[in-house]
This record gives C-alpha cells, sequence and structure tokens, in this order.
C-alpha cells in the first residue's frame, strides 16, 4: 500500500556528488580498487570484457585486470592477458577496441571503461606468462581457447604431455598467440548507489591518450 506521506528525503541523499569533480579517474580507479581489494572475497580484478565482430556483433566475457594506470602504455590503460586466437582474439583481430566492466558488488559501485586496444609487447607477455604458476602456464597452453573439444580427455592428455616435457625447468614456452592487450580509455564512468535510487554517476572523457580530461555528472 502507497504510503499517504512519503518520509522527508534526508541530508545524506540530498548530498551533493560524492565522486569528485576535477579527480584525475586513473587516481579515483586506484582509490576504489583498494576499496574492493579490501571488500570483495573473490577476484576484485575481474572484470567484464566486451568485443565487437567487425560487422558490430557485440560479445562479453570475464578475464582479470593483470595490469593498469598511468604508465601502462602513453596515457595510461588497462592490462588483460588471453588467447588471441579465441573468440574474443578474432574479434580484437578485426576491431581493436573493447569495453571493460567492473561492478563490485558489496560496495555497490561500477567502473566503466572504453577505449581503443594495443598488444602487449612479447617481452611483457613472456614476463606475465612466466610470472604464473607452472601449472596455470600448463593449462594455458595446453588450450585451443575457444575451439571446439572432442571430449575432455583430448584436453587432460595435452595438459599431462606438456607438463611432463617441461616439469624438469618447471617454465612453459610462452605460446605466441597467448599476449596481452591494454585498453588505452577515452571514456571511465564511475557509478555509486546512493539512497533511494538517486546513484551519483559522472563520466570523465578525452579525445585522445594526450588530452586532458573533462567531466560531467550524469543524471543515474
Ligand atoms: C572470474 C573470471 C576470470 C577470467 N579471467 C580470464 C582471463 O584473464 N583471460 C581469459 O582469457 N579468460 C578468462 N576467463 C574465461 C573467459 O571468461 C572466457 O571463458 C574465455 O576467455 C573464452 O572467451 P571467448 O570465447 O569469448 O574468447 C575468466 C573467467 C572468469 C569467470
Amino acid at each position: 500500500m502507497n504510503e499517504p506521506h512519503p518520509p522527508a528525503l534526508d541530508d545524506a541523499q540530498l548530498a551533493d556528488s560524492v565522486i569528485r569533480a576535477g579527480a584525475d579517474p586513473f587516481g579515483l580507479f586506484d582509490e576504489w580498487f583498494a576499496d574492493a581489494k579490501a571488500a570483495e572475497i573473490n577476484d576484485p580484478n575481474a572484470m567484464a570484457l566486451a568485443t565487437a565482430t567487425a560487422d558490430a556483433a557485440p560479445s562479453v566475457r570475464m578475464v582479470l585486470l593483470k595490469g593498469h594506470g598511468r604508465h601502462a602504455i602513453a596515457g595510461g590503460g588497462f592490462t588483460f592477458f588471453t588467447n588471441a586466437e579465441s573468440r574474443k582474439g578474432g574479434h580484437i583481430r578485426a576491431n581493436m577496441q573493447a569495453a571493460l566492466l567492473f561492478h563490485w558488488k558489496s560496495l555497490r559501485r561500477q567502473i566503466r571503461i572504453e577505449g581503443p586496444l594495443t598488444e602487449v609487447t612479447p617481452e611483457a607477455a613472456d614476463a606475465y606468462f612466466h610470472s604464473r604458476p607452472f601449472k596455470s602456464q600448463v593449462g594455458s597452453a595446453a588450450s585451443d581457447q575457444s575451439r571446439p573439444l572432442p571430449d575432455r580427455q583430448t584436453y587432460l592428455d595435452r595438459v599431462q604431455e606438456i607438463w611432463g616435457a617441461h616439469e624438469r625447468t618447471g617454465k612453459v614456452p610462452r605460446p605466441p598467440h597467448w599476449t596481452g592487450f591494454t585498453l588505452s580509455p577515452r571514456r571511465i564512468e564511475f557509478w555509486i548507489d546512493r539512497e533511494n535510487r538517486l546513484h551519483d554517476r559522472r563520466e570523465f572523457i578525452r579525445a585522445s591518450a594526450e588530452s586532458a580530461w573533462s567531466d560531467t555528472l550524469l543524471y543515474p
């Protein structure tokens, strides 16, 4: 039943935007990411990665953020690693741009990031690949990611073969198609839940990696 007189909005609900105007979006990302690391039980660095085919059909999946910040590439960026021969890899080859989405449920916050991609250097891909545990290196090297697998045993046999071949050195050669991509943001949007759905939302945009950011408050 509707209340005849809704309760008055309190001061907290009427307070101004909590996402600072004129903030540096990389700095703000770092603050929110630190909060997420303290609050989320699993993978605070998990993010949805949206790509699209050359004819603009979108698709989305989760990946892990493995590097970010003002110095990731010129103008700053956000890096993930994957198999470039996967479905997403095909999209990226055809259309070198993407969107990233973080949703930290327990913090009730969302960050959306959009922009062009560049592939990391082979040296950077090697360094990250070999920083992973041996078993992860084996799992990645054995996977023809996104391609049909006749049965699970076929994958397990490959895992065993690669494991046996490299167990002694504890290091699997990085498959050349296993690489990383860095998104250079042109748009970063911060969203935070506020009471009564009076949410707070601010976008930061720039025309190029060299341009200054400008920001605007958006209706939620
Ligand atoms: C939490 C989470 C993290 C993941 N991280 C990665 C990752 O960093 N790289 C990756 O290639 N796949 C990752 N995956 C698997 C992808 O979501 C996806 O299944 C795989 O990359 C194949 O996607 P594609 O067929 O669109 O290329 C992750 C999945 C989850 C649920």
